[in-house]
């Protein structure tokens, strides 16, 4: 092999073996080991950064909506109360029974839906 030969061979070889060591290497020495590689936060991290948005967000109904049901974040009746259908909704007879009953049983919260018709 001539000394050209050899500089040829080594300008293509050499980037080419590094760039199958960074694929390598990328591939499985990468230390999260998928892109779903998380953990939970909680909301108190978001707000560190997003200062603006996060009091307003606090005070949104989006804060509790998708909290466990506790007595902190239900804020229904569900200590035998009952929802009624709003008058413009409601059909002209027989539709004065609430629509659904609430109650609280074992400390789960049940909303029991009137059967239609
Ligand atoms: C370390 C700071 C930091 C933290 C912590 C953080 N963010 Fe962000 N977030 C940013 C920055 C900076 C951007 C803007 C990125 C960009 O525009 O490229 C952003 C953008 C966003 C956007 C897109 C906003 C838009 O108008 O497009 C959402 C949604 C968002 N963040 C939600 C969250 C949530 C939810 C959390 C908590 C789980 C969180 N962020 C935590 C810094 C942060």
């Amino acid at each position: 092999m001539t000394e050209q030969q050899k500089r040829i061979l080594s300008a293509i070889l050499l980037p080419a073996i590094a760039t199958v060591l960074f694929f390598l290497w990328s591939i499985f020495l990468d230390p999260h080991t998928s892109g779903y590689d998380a953990e939970y936060v909680g909301s108190k991290t978001c707000g560190e950064c997003h200062t603006q948005i996060y009091p307003e967000w606090q005070r949104s109904p989006h804060a509790n909506m998708t909290r466990d049901p506790s007595p902190i974040s239900v804020v229904g009746n569900f200590d035998g109360g009952n929802w009624m259908l709003p008058p413009e909704a409601r059909r002209p007879f027989g539709d004065e029974q609430p629509a659904a009953k609430m109650y609280n049983r074992d400390g789960k919260y049940y909303m029991a839906l009137r059967h239609p018709g």
